[in-house]
């Protein structure tokens, strides 16, 4: 497999000048762009046009979205119902052609990209890079899974010489992906990027809080080569996605956010027979430090985890069970990082943490930093932060302490940068606790121990767990790295984007026996 996707990644660093001078550039040219219009083509039935602003100021009016009809959604589905037997039928290797055309087209929008997502959704700079980079190594990755793989044409054993048998995968049809604003871009592009490598056409319905994202980065990829019908987008809220979900000629779906909305989603009808349905539905992600751990190195990989685009990612750790001999020490640390985030406007290259996407979760915070107080203590945080430099909806990293091991807190997830300690005895308790959940996304270990490696790898409950990783200790998975996805009520299960397996979700098998006349 070509490894041309580390080398990107590798270039996603603080120091890299050119980086900073391109996203700048980028970021001039989306200021005079702001304020433009997101709507299906022709669509007279659309709803009233909604305002995304921006969460770093909401006086900025990133664009205006007419939420597609019912009606738009069934003709972008038909269009790409149309398309799909000629798409299926292109041999794999000329697909793959204009799919790594589509990854070189993003990587060369990638600095405008990632400012308009900077603005639209609030996240920095170094981040929003690396979320357009990986929508690109989406692309490059599942074509070179396919490569490998030869188009998943395997012969099989005969019981007579007259006889040949061939396991042959192929795609279903239309594919809809309901796509999250958290990661507007790459949780929008990984599997639209499967489903088109495998032969299926796509339909893409982007949270409306990640619309403008989405918008250019269709018109990115449609300007790419892709045959026409081939990729459609349908902007709106629940109304567009309800409408994709129900359609009878929507083969297959990935669905990425909230576990409530997924769940809705694999229970709903909609084709006349079981359909696959790939669902991400978040994680309530724990952190394990036991005694012999660095503690310095967990601080870091919990502060970064936890705060990182404001705990907005299903991957955010949001509780840390840290041996009670160590718990003050840690926690010491912790509060020390913490309070030296730099917050500020998420386009300044010096900021790493910008605003919560809206006022609702403002408000969310506040709600949870009450509860906390009221059963708990905040040792760091705790504020909603405003001010002329700070118009936007902005809250401070967040550290709570002394919460009840089942406290509700520690249960649900807020999507805030908000994390909670607790102290145990043991690593079985803490092993026991991280499990105690409905979720299994992602789970963090910091420890010296060998045997307690060992312990916690075998008895971790979670798709993608972290053995001492400051980086970012339950965050930050690359594709054709770490594989993405989650066990339990963070995912339907046999799922990893990023993984060799993926592709295999995409597409369904025929045996194909043909007897010699
Ligand atoms: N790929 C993102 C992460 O792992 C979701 O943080």
């Amino acid at each position: 497999m070509t490894t041309s996707f580390r080398v990107t990644y590798a270039t996603l660093s603080a120091d890299n000048e050119e980086l900073h001078t391109a996203y700048e550039t980028g970021a001039a040219r989306v200021r005079e762009q702001l304020g433009f219009d997101v709507a299906a083509p022709g669509d007279d039935e659309a709803g009233e046009a909604v305002e995304v602003r921006s969460p770093a100021d909401p006086s900025v009016v990133v664009c205006r979205v007419r939420p597609a009809s019912p009606a738009a959604v069934d003709r972008a589905v038909a269009a790409a119902k149309a398309a799909f037997p000629a798409w299926a039928a292109t041999p794999w290797q000329e697909r793959l052609e204009v799919l790594r055309r589509c990854a070189d087209a993003i990587s060369e929008a990638s600095d405008e990209l990632a400012a308009l997502m900077t603005v639209e959704v609030g996240k920095n700079r170094l981040e929003a890079l690396g979320d357009v980079e990986e929508s690109a190594v989406f692309f490059r990755y599942y074509s070179d899974v396919m490569a490998e793989n030869q188009g998943y044409e395997v012969a099989m054993d005969t019981l007579s010489e007259r006889e040949q048998t061939r396991s042959v995968l192929k795609p279903h049809g239309v594919w809809g992906v309901i796509s999250p604003f958290n990661f507007p871009a790459a949780l929008a592009a990984g599997p639209t990027a499967a489903a088109l490598v495998a032969g299926n056409t796509v339909v893409v319905k982007p949270s409306l809080q990640g619309s403008a994202t989405a918008w250019r980065l269709h018109q990115v990829l449609t300007g790419a080569g892709l045959p026409e019908g081939v990729l459609q987008l349908v902007p709106g809220g629940d109304e567009a996605g309800r409408a994709l979900v129900a359609s009878p000629d929507v083969a297959g779906l990935t669905f990425t956010g909230s576990y409530e909305a997924g769940m809705q989603v694999l229970r709903a009808g909609g084709s006349s027979w079981p359909r696959p349905v790939i669902a991400e539905m978040g994680g309530k992600n724990p952190t394990v430090v036991t005694a012999s751990a660095d503690l310095d190195a967990a601080a870091d990989g919990v502060s970064r985890s936890a705060f990182g685009f404001s705990g907005q990612k299903c991957s955010a750790c949001s509780r840390v069970y840290v041996d009670a001999r160590v718990h003050d020490d840690f926690v010491t640390r912790l509060v020390e990082r913490a309070g030296a985030v730099a917050v500020g406007d998420p386009l300044e290259r010096t900021t790493y943490l910008g605003p919560v996407i809206d006022a609702a979760a403002v408000e969310r915070f506040r709600d949870a930093v009450a509860q906390a107080r009221r059963r708990g203590a905040v040792v760091a945080g705790g504020d909603v932060l405003t001010g002329d430099a700070l118009p936007g909806h902005y809250v401070a990293p967040t550290v709570v302490t002394g919460l009840p091991a089942d406290d509700p807190l520690l249960g649900t997830e807020l999507f805030l940068p908000f994390v909670a300690v607790v102290p145990v005895s043991s690593l079985d308790e803490a092993i026991g606790l991280a499990n105690d959940t409905v979720f299994g996304l992602t789970a963090g270990f910091f420890s010296g121990d060998d045997d307690e490696v060992e312990e916690f790898l075998r008895r971790i409950e979670a798709g993608v767990v972290y053995v001492n990783r400051p980086a970012g200790a339950t965050t930050g998975a690359w594709p054709g790295i770490q594989p993405f996805g989650g066990w339990k009520g963070s995912g339907s299960s046999g799922k990893a984007g990023g993984g060799r397996y993926y592709l295999g979700l995409f597409m369904r098998e025929q045996s194909q026996t043909v007897v010699q006349r």
